[in-house]
């Protein structure tokens, strides 16, 4: 077990520059995604984080075959020795639901463990499941597993109730080869999603974006190999924008999307942050020490991304008013609320929104992390908060940061990982 030990200053300024990484939530559906063929998949870009480890230990395990070279990873899954996704591995990451869809539409056969809840909330998989029976497929749920067969899944018609993003990754896998077509009706489009698309074209898909969120797929009996650059993540892109703006900071972030930022970009300009766009692919941040308080709601992209929230939140916190939080994609994503009061934060949960009063300098504390945004909300924190913060159980920060902390350090921050 790790720690990570802050010497937070509320004078603190970062600068310099820093690169993102690789997108952990479009690396994951891409690596899913080498099961539809038996040719080679490159994806280059990849973020070294514990969730992409943990889906190359499934792949492995249902019999494919990988290679790491420094930021691209090489698969090849000819056959599989296995259908079955074990629950130790789903309750380690959910997003192992992934290979359900995949799973069904080259092999005929999943096992897949029923993801259980987590700290954001229940996360059911009905929509997944919904959609695949749709196309075809037989489905039960036994004793904590989703057994689903199918000869060959077959296009149809499939309206997601609600926007949901690994459900839409899920089936657009599966029916690129179904036999037919697939329009999927109000898809989730998010820019993950959207590479996956793109990746999957380039294996010989057929899928086509009718308007905003529907998708046309043209099934086809085989996929071939393909070479992909792996999009850069939005959300580490944000925590560090935020990181900027928490700390009156002054630094460029390199390898970032900035058409994906739209809406967090002018919510940080909105606080009082100047954030630019500098060439192709980098943006610059300049904080202000008077942070201005504003309402916040998530909501799927376009809108402001539920990843953001607990980060965003930190930086309300130094916002002189009150500003209110609506988190109205999951069901409990305010864990982080408890350990931020623990800082002299001053915050309300009622219900699906938290009201945050401001400004309330922080002091550094002992807190735990619960999940992986709300460890990086912790990490914000205790940058500005004035003396020695340590944040324990940091394996959930691990999951989908890489090297945090010594891309903070690198921008002046006093931050180190210890032995727990
Ligand atoms: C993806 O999770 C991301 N994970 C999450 O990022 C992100 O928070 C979430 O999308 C929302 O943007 C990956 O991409 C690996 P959803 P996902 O299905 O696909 C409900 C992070 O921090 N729902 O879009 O699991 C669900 O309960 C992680 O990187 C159903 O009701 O989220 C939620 O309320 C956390 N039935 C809403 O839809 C279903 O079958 C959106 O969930 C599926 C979802």
């Amino acid at each position: 077990m790790e720690k990570l030990v802050i010497r937070g200053d509320r004078e603190l300024r970062l600068s310099g520059e820093v690169r993102m990484s690789g997108a952990k939530n479009a690396i994951l559906p891409a690596i899913a995604a080498s099961l539809l063929t038996s040719e080679e998949i490159r994806l280059s870009n990849i973020p070294r984080v514990k969730d992409v480890e943990t889906i190359l230990t499934l792949i492995a395990e249902l019999g494919g075959a990988y290679q790491v070279d420094g930021d691209t990873v090489s698969l090849r899954v000819p056959k599989i020795r296995s259908d079955e996704a074990s629950y130790e591995l789903v309750r380690a990451m959910r997003a192992s639901i992934l290979v359900l869809g995949p799973l069904v539409a080259r092999f005929g056969k999943a096992v897949v463990a029923l993801p259980g809840g987590c700290a954001i909330g229940s996360r059911p998989i009905d929509l997944h499941i919904a959609g695949l029976q749709k196309l075809g497929a037989t489905i039960s749920l036994e004793h904590g597993y989703i057994q689903a067969q199918a000869d060959r899944l077959r296009g149809a018609v499939v309206e997601f109730e609600k926007k949901t993003v690994t459900g839409t990754e899920n089936l657009l896998m599966a029916a690129a080869l179904a036999k037919g077509e697939t329009i999927l009706k109000n898809c989730a489009r998010e820019p993950e999603v959207v590479d996956l698309a793109v990746l999957l074209n380039k294996m010989g898909a057929k899928i086509e974006w009718l308007d905003a969120d529907t998708a046309r797929v043209r099934g086809v009996r085989e996929l071939g190999g393909a070479a992909h650059d792996i999009i850069s993540d939005r959300i580490e892109t944000g925590t560090f924008l935020v990181a900027g703006a928490l700390t009156a900071g002054d630094f460029l972030l390199r390898n970032v999307c900035p058409e994906h930022m739209a809406t967090v970009i002018e919510k940080l300009r909105a606080s009082g942050a100047i954030v630019e766009i500098e060439g192709e692919n980098a943006l610059r941040v300049a904080g202000s020490r008077e942070v201005k308080a504003q309402d916040i709601m998530t909501s799927p992209y376009p809108g402001f991304p539920t990843d953001m929230q607990a980060q965003f939140m930190v930086l309300l916190t130094q916002a002189t008013g009150t500003s209110i939080i609506t988190e109205t994609i999951f069901d409990r994503r305010f864990s982080h609320v408890n350990e931020l009061v623990r800082l002299g934060a001053s915050i309300e949960v009622q219900g699906d929104k938290a009201v945050v009063k401001g400004k309330t300098l922080l002091s550094g504390a002992e807190v735990i992390a619960t999940d992986l945004r709300a460890s990086a909300a912790l990490v914000l924190a205790g940058l500005v908060a004035a003396g020695e913060t340590t944040i324990n159980e940091i394996e959930h920060l691990d999951r989908g940061y890489e090297r945090i902390e010594e891309k903070l350090r690198g921008l002046g921050a006093s931050i180190e990982r210890v032995k727990a």
